[in-house]
This record gives structure tokens, sequence and C-alpha cells, in this order.
């Protein structure tokens, strides 16, 4: 179930260690999402200008990233950027986020490649500045046979324009094939999906309190595990991921089925009389 990485909980900090030793190994997520929030708000607390946010923000990503890697976390997916900032946000801030982006890809395969991180991504990427597009496809060759996480940034990435481009795809096809409309199942839109290679998210963490969801795989959550933090994303860091981890183990998935305290279940529920209402 877990990735063909080797475990290396050596080296997580002592404060990572005691709450790892608190998890249990065989019910780690397979999958987590994070919308990383807050970057602004942590650098005006700090009187700074949002672009230090961002920075800081990028080297929580490098964190989170490597201690993901040590506990054979096997896909991790960050949204890094959406296409609503790429519309909504200054110019001067977006041109800035892809600078980083690039310094960030620059400065990080490295690290990657000691972790044993490969990098992809999901999105319209195509629309995204061609310098970047390069360094980006730079750092998904150079990292793509490591077996370990697989760090997937959502650049450019909206969750309601990933449908309508399935959609698409999925309308070509049938067309194509000539097949009925009426036959299209959960699957055939599942297969055309940005995320088609991988399992949906167990956990999605959102950080600096917000109770959205953004826009942020909307297909992909529908039982996904949702914990939310205060922290903004700037003061993320990976004890916070083992931490989110634990609150996800001690839920009971039920996938629209029963759970434990369920309550008695009627053996012929023909004879119950509805009163009624
Ligand atoms: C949300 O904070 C964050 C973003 C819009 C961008 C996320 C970018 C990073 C974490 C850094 C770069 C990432 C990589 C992979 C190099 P916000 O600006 O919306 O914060 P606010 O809501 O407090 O204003």
């Amino acid at each position: 179930m877990h990735s063909s990485g080797t475990l290396r909980i050596h080296e997580l900090s002592p404060e990572e260690q005691t709450v790892y030793a608190t998890l249990k190994p065989e019910r780690l997520p397979e999958h987590v999402a994070i919308i990383m929030d807050g970057n602004g708000r942590w650098a005006g607390q700090r009187s700074l200008k949002r672009f230090f946010g961002h920075q800081q923000g990028a080297r929580s990503v490098q964190m989170v990233t490597e201690t993901a890697s040590r506990i054979g976390l096997p896909w991790l997916t960050l949204y890094a950027f959406s296409l609503e900032n790429n519309l909504r946000r200054p110019r001067a801030e977006v041109n800035f986020l892809m600078r980083l982006l690039k310094s960030y890809l620059e400065s990080n395969v490295q690290r990657m490649m000691d972790n044993n991180v490969r990098i992809r991504y999901i999105g319209r990427t195509h629309d995204l500045p061609p310098e970047v597009q390069e360094k980006m496809r730079w750092a998904e060759e150079i990292t793509a046979r490591n077996t370990g996480t697989t760090l997937t940034l959502a650049l450019n990435y909206g969750g309601r324009s990933e449908l309508v481009d399935a959609f698409r795809r999925l309308a070509a096809e049938i067309q194509h094939k000539h097949i009925s409309a009426d036959h299209i199942t959960e699957q055939d839109i599942h297969r055309h999906l940005y995320t088609a290679h991988m399992p949906d998210p167990d956990l999605l963490i959102r950080t600096s309190g917000e109770m959205r969801i953004s826009n942020f795989l909307p297909w992909q959550i529908a039982y996904t595990e949702i914990f939310v933090t205060e922290r903004y994303w700037p003061d993320f860091r990976g004890i916070h991921l083992l931490e989110a981890i634990a609150d996800f183990q001690r839920r009971e998935r039920r996938y629209g089925g029963l759970g434990e305290d369920c309550g008695e279940v009627e053996d012929d529920p023909e004879r119950i009389h509805i009163a009624a209402s």
C-alpha cells in the first residue's frame, strides 16, 4: 500500500519522532493534500511585505515534503497557485510567485533527489510562462525515477476547470468510439482527471483557519477527511503534518456506510411501522 521508498524515521527530529511514535504505521494515509494558506497574513502580522510570507511558505513546502518522505507517505499534493490567484492577484505578486517557483525548483532539486522525492504538477500549466514550464519539466525529468513521495504541485489549478477539461476529453472519446452517453461511469470521469494516476486524498489539510475548499480537488475529496488548523502556512512544519495525521487516525471513515456506534441494525425493516408525520 505504501511507496517503495524506505522509511527514514531516524531522520525525523526528536519532536517529530515523539508524535510519530503515537501513530499506527499500518494506518498512515496514502495521499495527503494541503491548501497552503496564510502567507500574506503571516507577513502582515510581522509588518513585512506579502512576498516574505511566500518566501517563508516555500521553505515550509520543502520541510513538510521531507518529513512526508521520511515517513514513507506515497502522495503529497500542494495547492501552490490557483487559476483564481492567477486572474485576481496583482501582476507583481503573480510574477513574484512565478520567480519563486523557478528558484524553488532550481535550489531544491538536489534535496528532492536526496529524499527520493519525485515532483509532478497538475493544472493548466501550459498557460504558465514558458521559462517556468521549462524549469518545471527539468525538475520533473531529473526526479522522475525517484520512488519515495510523489510531490504534486497544483499550479494554475482550478477544480472546476479540471472537470471541464475532463469532460471535454471524455466527450471527444465517446464521440470517437461511438459510445452512448448513458454508458458513462464515474470511472470514466476519473480516468480523464489530472489526478487519474493517483488515489484520492485520504486527508485534506487547510492552514490559516478558513473553512473552505477553494476549488481544490472537488471531485477527488468526496470522502476525504478534512483537518483545518489556525496556523499560517509559513509556520507549518513536518511535526504539524504528523499531528494532522494523528488526528486523522482517531477518526472513523465510513464512506456512506455504518460505523461502530451506529445503533442496532433491524433484521427485518419491513416490520417497522412508519408513523405519519
Ligand atoms: C496562500 O497565501 C498561498 C498562496 C496563494 C501561494 C502558495 C505559495 C507558496 C506556499 C510559496 C511558493 C510555493 C512553492 C511550491 C515554491 P495567501 O497569500 O493567500 O495568504 P493570505 O490569505 O494570508 O493573504
